[in-house]
């Protein structure tokens, strides 16, 4: 009998890269992907602790499977994750059917704590240390970068892929986990992050995401007086052939300088997006946030971006109701909202994390009706400015990388249960070099070719169009194009990195 593997992943892309690369490790150990946790003999979650939301999905998750975990002891449940590292041995207090505890900076090991757990029948963990717990030095060398051979079949499709190029923040937002979760920042070699590129071309991926928390905060240090930052590594993997598109989140506000801005601009692979999120519009809000700049450096910052490279898209991250937040400060979020033109807004209600500063030294002073309002009173002025952005392109023709089934054709495929035809007209989607959303009429072929689209119409979130022309020649091979069409039916095709309330929702 092959094992089976279940796993369900909330979070951040990080941790959809961190899915894939686990389950990857797996099948090399000789497990198949199962459809449900019933189903599996190793029942993985992999977890987010940014909001309370997230963990009280996993916990909930968790109360489901306790009675199908004691009538089978033989099998292994496993949380993986930031919640596990800022848990620890919490989760076995609160589901002690929960046999694997492994942090982000462990990953590596889950093969390893498998067996062992299957072996010894007693729970297992692996945690990377706490920041004060040790030399910045040893905390480091406890996370791992976890970046193991990539394996084409795990992802969503198989021409896009994310790219880890920095693990860690060391930027301690008052409100944020992620410092702890994830542990110190740390930038991966260049030459690491060019041949994992290489590697993925090789396997028919033609854009990739580069992942950090701070992104444009990376910068490696080579040791003998050679730096390379953003800039500089972008320029070296515009020069892989085959390689269409590349992006990159997030960014932090005060490190995005005009040599990242002008490679953006300049080079012809580069995505013209940046997602640099503001999260609030309040200089005293922002003090609180220790977010470390002023809203006239977030300003500034913006006006750079506009003068540098008008045509770049730009979207952004709001926390309403921080502590403290009154109806003056949060309207200063609505007002920056209606002057930076942000193509979206992701928008959070502020939820108070233990272990975090905010949490110890504020109180989460805010009612949730308040936060409820200020955050839909946020959706409505981005939606307009959404709107308005999107109106630009009516009547234009766009390149648009097609990504897979759009979401109505996707709600059909599962109310038919089964797959169109790879000729079928369908509608299908795609992203514009601008990080735009299009649907428009086609078929399933076409996942992962470059069509020029004709728009004709809009909403806030989504462009509308007919395509014009096809790149006559897709890269994917039969197999590759048979995983497309399986990948694009269960693929969202905006994967965002976060759940919550995100001013676009799909077509
Ligand atoms: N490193 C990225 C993303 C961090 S988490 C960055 O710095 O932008 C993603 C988003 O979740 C943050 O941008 C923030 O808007 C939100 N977030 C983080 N902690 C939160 C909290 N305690 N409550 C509500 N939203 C939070
Ligand atoms: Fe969290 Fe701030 Fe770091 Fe982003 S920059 S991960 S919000 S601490
Ligand atoms: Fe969540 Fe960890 Fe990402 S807390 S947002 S999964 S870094």
């Amino acid at each position: 009998m092959t094992r089976k593997v279940y796993i369900e992943t909330v979070g951040c892309q990080m941790n959809v890269l961190d899915s894939e690369l686990v389950i990857g490790s797996l099948r090399k150990e000789g497990y198949s992907l199962a459809e449900t946790a019933f189903e599996a003999e190793v029942i993985l979650f992999n977890t987010c602790s940014v909001r309370a939301h997230a963990e009280d999905k996993i916990y909930s998750a968790l109360g489901r499977l306790r009675e199908h975990m004691n009538e089978h002891p033989e099998k292994v449940l496993g949380i993986l994750g930031c919640m596990a590292q800022k848990d620890q041995d919490k989760i076995l207090k609160r589901a002690p059917h929960v046999d694997l505890v492994c942090g982000p900076g462990q990953l590596e090991r889950v093969p390893e704590l498998i067996e062992a757990a299957k072996a010894s029948g007693r729970p297992q963990m692996a945690l990377s240390l706490g920041r004060k717990e040790a030399t910045r030095h040893d905390v480091e060398a406890s996370f791992i970068s976890y970046d193991p051979i990539r394996d084409a079949s795990m992802r969503p499709t198989p021409f896009q892929a994310y790219l880890r190029i920095q693990i860690g923040c060391d930027k301690f937002c008052t409100y944020c986990v992620v410092p702890s979760t994830r542990g110190p920042e740390q930038s991966r070699s260049p030459e690491h992050i060019l041949s994992e590129a290489n590697q993925l071309v090789d396997q028919g991926c033609r854009e990739i995401t580069l992942l950090g928390q701070t992104v444009n905060s990376y910068r490696f240090d080579h040791g003998d007086g050679r730096k390379t930052c953003l800039s500089d590594l972008l320029i070296r993997l515009s020069g892989i052939n085959g390689l269409d598109r590349i992006r990159f989140v997030t960014n932090y506000p005060l490190d995005m300088t005009n040599d990242l801005i002008d490679a953006v601009r300049d080079l012809p692979k580069m995505v013209k997006y940046f997602h640099v999120p503001a999260q609030s519009g309040c200089d005293e809000v922002l003090l609180r946030m220790k977010r470390q700049y002023t809203i006239s450096q977030y300003d500034e910052m913006r006006q750079r971006i506009r003068d540098r490279a008008p045509e770049a898209s730009v979207s952004s991250d709001f926390i309403v109701g921080f502590s403290g937040e009154t109806e003056e400060s949060f309207q200063k979020s609505v007002d920056i909202v209606n002057r930076s033109a942000f193509k979206n807004s992701y928008i959070f209600k502020y939820s108070p994390r233990e272990g975090t500063r905010a949490f110890d030294k504020y109180v989460d002073d805010v009612p949730e009706e308040v936060k409820k309002r200020r955050n839909n009173d946020l959706l409505v002025a981005q939606n307009q400015q959404s709107l308005f952005l999107h109106r630009h392109w009516i009547g234009k023709e766009v390149e648009v990388l097609v990504e897979g089934l759009s979401l109505t054709t996707q709600r059909e495929v599962k109310r038919l249960g089964f797959l169109p035809h790879a000729d079928s007209p369908v509608q299908m989607t795609g992203r514009t070099m601008h990080d735009l959303i299009v649907v428009f009429d086609g078929m399933p072929r076409l996942a992962g070719s470059m069509a020029k689209v004709h728009i004709t119409d809009t909403t806030a979130f989504t462009l509308f169009g007919q395509i014009a022309t096809v790149e006559n020649q897709t890269t994917l091979n039969e197999k590759q194009m048979a995983q497309a069409r399986h990948a694009a039916a269960r693929f969202n095709p905006s994967p965002t990195p976060k759940e919550g309330n995100i001013s676009l929702p799909m077509a």
